[in-house]
């Protein structure tokens, strides 16, 4: 079992590449903002209380997403290993889930950062919401300019930092994330299974 974080920031490609990781590997994608979306849509009290942080880009309380990430861990599986997307987001997320894998006899195994520059980030978020309503649908509710905005500073200020915490810790590997996808889930392999 191989547990891995992909870190980085939004339209950095963290979903697209755990869902190739889910594919190719049989691993489970624990994907916080996936999770969150869908108490929005269900509208659970929950879902209720996050729409208009996650709307207009800010994070939501540290408490919320650490206990869906522990619910996960505690429910354990039989798979290839856990892929955290998007989480975690802060540092008291980050040693959280250290104490989390501890207590659920897990182990992190390798941290990736997908780097892309803010100019192609841009550019992919917004030319994702084009082609929801291009394709007849509605485009997510932060995929959109000022939303963005502060979606990437709360990344800057409060998700940035962690790169230098796992850095720290041996942990980290950095990948290009400006390549094709397939090019990106290639250099994600080699770092796998160097
Ligand atoms: P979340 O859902 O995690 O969103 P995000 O990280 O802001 O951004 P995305 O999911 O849009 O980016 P991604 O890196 O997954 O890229 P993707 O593969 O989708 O979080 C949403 C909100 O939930 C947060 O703002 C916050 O409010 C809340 N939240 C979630 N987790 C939280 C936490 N831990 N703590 C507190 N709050 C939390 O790709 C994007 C686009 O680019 C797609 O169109 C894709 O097709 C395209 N693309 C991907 N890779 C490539 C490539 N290599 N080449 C060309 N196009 C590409």
């Amino acid at each position: 079992m191989t547990n891995i974080i992909l870190l980085g920031p939004p339209g950095a490609g963290k979903g697209t590449q755990a869902a190739k990781l889910v594919d190719a590997r049989n691993m489970v994608q624990l994907s916080t903002g996936d999770m969150l979306r869908e108490a929005k849509t269900s509208g659970t009290e929950m879902g209720k209380m996050v729409a208009a942080v996650m709307d207009r880009g800010d994070l939501v309380t540290d408490e919320i997403v650490i206990g869906l990430i522990r619910e996960k861990l505690e429910a354990g599986g039989d798979h290839g290993g856990f892929i955290f997307d998007g989480f975690p987001r802060t540092l008291a997320q980050a040693d959280a889930l250290g104490d989390l894998l501890a207590e659920t006899g897990n182990t992190l195994d390798h941290v990736i950062a997908l780097e892309v520059n803010d100019e192609v980030l841009v550019d992919r978020i917004l030319g994702r919401a084009a082609e929801a309503v291009a394709a007849g649908g509605i485009a997510r509710a932060d995929d959109n300019a000022e939303s963005l905005k502060v979606r990437l500073m709360a990344y800057y200020k409060q998700t940035s930092p962690l790169i230098g915490y796992y850095h720290a810790k041996g942990d980290l590997k950095s990948v290009d994330g400006l390549g094709t996808m397939d090019q990106v889930a290639a250099d994600i392999a080699g770092v796998l299974d160097a």
